[in-house]
Parts: structure tokens; sequence; C-alpha cells
């Protein structure tokens, strides 16, 4: 397994096949929601498997480390991808000069944010109808 960093324009079908194939065609998020205008000024992973994108996240330094659309293809999880991604993502953070990264998280996803050193910091919400918690982590 490979990570890198994306390059959105080559690899926007990469990232698209993963998160609608988890967002969309598992988790019935509306496609509308899933691809917003922060994807442009976000930083991108990718996770690869024999070249074929596996799983993926994105960084969104303007709104103070959001971390999102943490996804892996149903078929590749428990396999240590979604951290291996996220690990990244925090070295990231940090060499940019962050203090904390942050994210909404499903509560069917908590147990993986808590492995990696997040704690819930809000009270549960709805997003794309869906319940949430605010988790942070300091870096
Ligand atoms: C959540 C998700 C990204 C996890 O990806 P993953 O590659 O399987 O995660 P990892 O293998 O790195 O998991 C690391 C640890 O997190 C915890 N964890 C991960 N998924 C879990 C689950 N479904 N239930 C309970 N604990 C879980 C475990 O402690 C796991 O360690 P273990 O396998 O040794 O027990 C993946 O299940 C997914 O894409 N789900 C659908 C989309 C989603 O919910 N995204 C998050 C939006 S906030």
């Amino acid at each position: 397994m490979q990570i890198r960093i994306a390059d959105l324009d080559a690899d926007f079908p990469a990232i698209k096949l993963v998160r609608e194939t988890v967002f969309w065609l598992e988790q019935r998020i509306p496609k509308d929601l899933e691809f917003d205008d922060r994807d442009a000024v976000c930083l991108h992973l990718l996770a690869l498997e024999r070249d074929e994108p596996i799983g993926t996240a994105r960084l969104d330094i303007e709104l103070g480390g959001k971390i999102g659309r943490v996804a892996v293809l149903a078929e590749h999880r428990r396999r240590g991808v979604a951290s291996a991604l996220m690990q990244r993502l925090h070295e990231i953070a940090s060499e940019r000069g962050l203090r904390s990264v942050w994210c909404n998280a499903q509560r069917s996803a908590v147990p993986l944010y808590e492995h990696l050193g997040y704690a819930v910091t809000s009270a549960p919400f709805d997003e794309a109808g869906i319940e949430h918690v605010r988790m942070e982590r300091r870096l």
C-alpha cells in the first residue's frame, strides 16, 4: 500500500471513485453533498494498492486543520489504511505549523479517531442525515 499527496485535477477520478463508492453507494449520502467548494483548497491524499485507489482523505488548513472525507473501500478495511492516511495528514498539518487538527466524525467512525488520539468535543449533531460529533487532537 502506498500513500501519496494527490493532484486534485489529475487524481480527481480516483478520489471520486473512492468517495462515490463509500459515501454515495454505501452510505446513501446525496452526490451533491459529497463534492463541495472546499475540495479546491484542501490537500488530498490517496491510498493506492497495485496502483488502484483504495482510500482517500482531505485536510483543510484554512479551516484550522479540519480533516474530512476519510474513506476506505470496504474490502480494504481494518488493515490500517485510514490510520496511515490520518497519520500522514497529521505530519503534514504539523509541518504547516498547525498545533491541532479536528473533524466532524460520524458516530460509527468515533472508534477510529479515538484510536488515533482524538477526543470528542461536542454534543451529537446531524450532518447529511448522519449523526456526527466534533473531535479534536493535539499534534
Ligand atoms: C471509518 C473508516 C475510514 C476506517 O478505515 P480503516 O482503514 O478500516 O481503519 P483502520 O484499519 O485504520 O482502523 C484503525 C482502528 O480504528 C478502529 N476502527 C476502525 N473501523 C472501526 C469500526 N468499523 N468499528 C470499530 N472500530 C473501528 C479500530 O480500533 C481499528 O484498529 P483494529 O482494526 O486493530 O481494531 C472506514 O471504515 C470507512 O471508510 N467507513 C465508511 C466511511 C466513513 O465512515 N468515514 C468516516 C467519516 S467521519
